[in-house]
C-alpha cells in the first residue's frame, strides 16, 4: 500500500468522525491528519479512541484562514484532501447565513488554492463531500441525477452549491484532480441533536414535545452514516476524476411517519406504553422555504462502483437510538453551552399548532 498524507476537514462533525476513525484503521499506511475548528458541531470526544493511533494527527484551525491552511500545507505536503468541513444545519443558516458563506464558501476557496499551489498539476486528489441539497426540491415524483441541474433553496444548499461549482471550476482550470459526492441525510451515532432524529430521540427521552415542521409531509431520504462513509472511502479510491456521484439510501421517508416509528422505538426501549411517546408529537410552525422532498437515483455509484446501502432502516435506526442511550454522557457534554440558547431561539418562535 501507498504511504500517503491525507488532510481531512472537519473529522471532529458527525460524519467526518466516522470517515476518519475508517480510514485510521482500514488504511495503517496512511497519515490522517483531521482539521478542525471545533465548532459547536466538532466535539474531539466523538475520536477518543483513535487519539493516540500513530497514523492519526489532529490540527485545530478554521479553513477559513488562509495563513492557518497555508502553514498546514507547507508542515505535511498533503497528498490528498477529503473536504468534511462546513457549516451543516439549515435552521442556523436561516437565522445566521454569514458564517455558512466564510466556511462554506471562502473556506472551500482557501483550500483549493492551496492545493493549487501544492501541487502545481501534479498528483492530489481533492474530493468535496456535499449535498443532495443543490440539487433544490422534488415534488412527489422523480428522483436527483448527477445531471439534475443544480437549484438551491437555502442558505446552507447555496452556500453547498457555490463549493461545489468552486471545486469543479479549479479542476477544470488549474487541473486539480476533484471529485465530488451529493449524498442524502445521514442519521447515525455522534450526530448533533439539532438535527431531526437525534432532537426528537433527545426530546422523547426528556418527555418534551417533538417538532414537526408544518404537516410533517415533507420527504426525505435517509442512509446510515457508516455507509456514506463507505461510499467516500470508495470514491476516493476509485471515482473518475471530474466525475459527481450521488449517494442515498433508497429510503424515503415522510417526516411524520418517520417520527411515529421512532416513537415506537422509544416506546419499546424506554418500556412506556405503545403510543405513549407518540403523544409528544407536536405540529409547529413550518420552515422558511422547506424543501418538500429530496430522492436520489443511485444508479450510477451503484453500476459503476458496485456500493449500495448495506444497513437496513430499521435495524440502522435500532442502532441509533441504542446507542444515544447508552451514551449519556457525550449526550450531556453536547446539550451543556450553546445548545439551549440555540433551542430556545429556534423553538420558541414554533407556535404549537395543534
Ligand atoms: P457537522 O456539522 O456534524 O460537522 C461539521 C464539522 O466541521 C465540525 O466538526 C465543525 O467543527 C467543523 N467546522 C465547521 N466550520 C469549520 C471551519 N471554518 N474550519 C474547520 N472546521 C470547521 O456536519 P456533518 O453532518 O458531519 O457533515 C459533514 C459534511 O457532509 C458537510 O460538508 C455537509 O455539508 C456534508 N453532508 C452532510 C449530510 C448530513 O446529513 N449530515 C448529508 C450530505 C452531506
Ligand atoms: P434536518 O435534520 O434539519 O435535515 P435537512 O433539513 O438538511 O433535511 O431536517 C430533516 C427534516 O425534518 C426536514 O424536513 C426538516 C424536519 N424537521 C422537523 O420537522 N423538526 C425539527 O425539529 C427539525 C430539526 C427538522
Amino acid at each position: 500500500m501507498q504511504e500517503k498524507k491525507i488532510l481531512v476537514t472537519g473529522g471532529a462533525g458527525f460524519i467526518g468522525s466516522h470517515l476518519v476513525r475508517h480510514f485510521v484503521h482500514k488504511y495503517p499506511d496512511y497519515t490522517i491528519v483531521n482539521l478542525d475548528k471545533l465548532t459547536y458541531a466538532g466535539n474531539l470526544g466523538n475520536l477518543t479512541d483513535i487519539e493516540n493511533m500513530p497514523n492519526y494527527r489532529f490540527e485545530k484551525g478554521d479553513i477559513a484562514d488562509k495563513e492557518c491552511i497555508e502553514r498546514l500545507f507547507g508542515t505535511y505536503r498533503f497528498d490528498a484532501v477529503i473536504h468534511l468541513a462546513a457549516e451543516s444545519h439549515v435552521d442556523r443558516s436561516i437565522t445566521g447565513p454569514d458564517t455558512f458563506i466564510m466556511t462554506n464558501v471562502v473556506g472551500t476557496a482557501n483550500l483549493l488554492n492551496a492545493c493549487r499551489k501544492a501541487w502545481k498539476g501534479q498528483e492530489g486528489r481533492f474530493y468535496h463531500v456535499s449535498t443532495d441539497e443543490v440539487y433544490g426540491s422534488l415534488g412527489m415524483e422523480g428522483l436527483f441525477t448527477e445531471r439534475t441541474p443544480y437549484d438551491p433553496r437555502s442558505p446552507y444548499s447555496a452556500s453547498k452549491a457555490s463549493s461545489d461549482h468552486l471545486v469543479r471550476a479549479w479542476g477544470h482550470t488549474y487541473g486539480i484532480d476533484i471529485v465530488i459526492s451529493n449524498c442524502s441525510n445521514n442519521y447515525g451515532p455522534n450526530q448533533f441533536p439539532e438535527k431531526l432524529l437525534p432532537l426528537a430521540i433527545n426530546n422523547i427521552k426528556q418527555n418534551k414535545p417533538v417538532p414537526v415542521y408544518g404537516k410533517g409531509e415533507n420527504v426525505r431520504d435517509w442512509l446510515f452514516v457508516e455507509d456514506h462513509v463507505a461510499a467516500i472511502d470508495l470514491i476516493y479510491h476509485r471515482g473518475k476524476s471530474g466525475e459527481t456521484y450521488n449517494v442515498g439510501g433508497k429510503n424515503e421517508w415522510r417526516n411524520i411517519d418517520l417520527i411515529k416509528l421512532l416513537c415506537r422505538i422509544m416506546d419499546d426501549r424506554l418500556e412506556r406504553r405503545p403510543g405513549e411517546s407518540a403523544g409528544l408529537i407536536s405540529f409547529v410552525t413550518d420552515r422558511a422555504g422547506h424543501d418538500l422532498r429530496y430522492a436520489i437515483d443511485t444508479s450510477k455509484i451503484e453500476s459503476v462502483l458496485g456500493w449500495e446501502p448495506s444497513v437496513t432502516f430499521e435495524k440502522g435506526l435500532e442502532m441509533t437510538v441504542d446507542w444515544y442511550l447508552a451514551n449519556e454522557g457525550w449526550l450531556a457534554s453536547v446539550l451543556s453551552g450553546e445548545y439551549e440558547n440555540y433551542y430556545r431561539e429556534q423553538y420558541e418562535q414554533r407556535d404549537d399548532k395543534r
